[in-house]
């Protein structure tokens, strides 16, 4: 076949080229553009050519090879917005679509929306609060003295705001937000954010989680608070967790109690995570002080209430094992995307 009969019949074939996929471009490409391909092997043979000829087929080769990279451009672009020049033959119209990628919650996110749905089914409503706090709701309102350490620099965040003067140091302060602006009956659970001064390591963070409780009603007992503590640890890791109270002191409960919780890995005979004690510590509460009732327009004659306080890292902590706790906070989607509802109970 000479030159010229070459030439047309490549010209052809590259103005009817098609394909369907990216590989099938790439065939093309190489059958023809490549280093052993059809237009590269005329490119070869036009060194035969007789220095006469040379000018006419030089220019009608050229034209053909900017034929063949703009057809592969063409085809390039019609795989790449998935529109195939070709009819597709094996679509199947009912094969389900590819599933998109999802997000995942946050673990904490997951273990605050369990310890919430526990109290939910006891009627407990949720309220929050303004994480920029006066000085009012953080602290004087819940009978804190004066000198409290807790005011202390070391502890608060202080801030200039017109909304408050420092980052809440618990949610404690929700407390006296929904007494003031209530009447008992006030069964509710405040979850939220909270701010120390702390320096961060693997065990301390200046931003945390909480879940205040609070439980204001006639003639509300320890011995309430004491069942629904024990029910809300069962229903979170199970029936044969127990729970036991310490003497303790908060300014806003009287009297007040440390909360332990038998160990979930030892069943309570001694191990690493509960410091061979067979229990945890996970919350403080007690008896809502008949001050911090006056305090918050509530006739303590009439009223008791008991409240309570949890951080939901360290529940977390107990749940998913987490060895340092500024992963939390890291953002790395590996370490995120393993929590799930199913990978709950760990
Ligand atoms: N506010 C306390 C803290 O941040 C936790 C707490 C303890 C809350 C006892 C309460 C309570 O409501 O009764 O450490």
């Amino acid at each position: 076949m000479n030159l010229q009969t070459r030439i047309e019949a490549l010209e052809a074939e590259v103005g009817a080229a098609t394909a369907g996929n990216a590989d099938e471009v790439e065939r093309f490409r190489v059958a023809t553009l490549g280093r052993n391909g059809s237009i590269t092997a005329l490119f070869e043979d036009f060194k035969q050519v007789p220095p006469d000829e040379k000018r006419a087929f030089g220019q009608r080769m050229n034209r053909l090879k900017e034929l063949a990279q703009n057809r592969w451009k063409d085809l390039l672009a019609a795989v790449e917005k998935n529109t195939s020049t070709q009819e597709p033959t094996t679509a199947d119209p009912t094969r389900p679509a590819l599933a998109e990628p999802v997000g995942s919650l946050h673990p904490i996110t997951l273990v605050r929306q369990r310890i919430t749905d526990v109290f939910a089914r006891m009627g407990y409503t949720v309220s929050q609060g303004p994480e920029v706090e006066d000085d009012h709701h953080n602290f004087s309102a819940l009978n804190f003295p004066p000198d409290h350490p807790a005011r202390d620099m070391q502890d608060t965040f202080f801030v200039e705001s017109s909304e408050g003067s420092a980052l809440r140091t618990h949610t404690s302060s929700v407390q006296v937000r929904v007494m003031e602006s209530s009447t008992p009956p006030i069964r509710t659970i405040s979850p939220g954010r909270v701010y120390r001064n702390e320096a961060i390591s693997a065990r301390a963070h200046c931003m945390f989680h909480q879940v205040e409780g609070l439980y204001v009603d006639k003639g509300v007992s320890f011995a309430e608070l004491k069942g629904t503590l024990a029910h809300f640890v069962k229903s979170l890791f199970g029936p044969e967790v127990t729970i036991r109270m310490r003497p303790s002191y908060f300014p806003f409960t009287e009297p007040s109690a440390e909360v332990d919780m038998s160990c979930t890995v030892c069943g309570g005979k001694g191990c690493n995570l509960c410091k061979h004690s067979g229990w945890v510590e996970i919350m403080g509460c007690g008896m809502v002080d008949p001050a911090v009732l006056t305090n918050c327009g509530i006739d303590p004659g009439e009223y008791s209430g008991f409240a309570f306080g949890m951080g939901v890292e360290r529940i977390a902590q107990l749940i998913y094992r987490v060895p340092d706790l500024r992963l939390y906070w890291e953002n790395d989607v590996r370490f995120l995307e393993q929590f799930s509802d199913g990978a709950f109970r760990a």
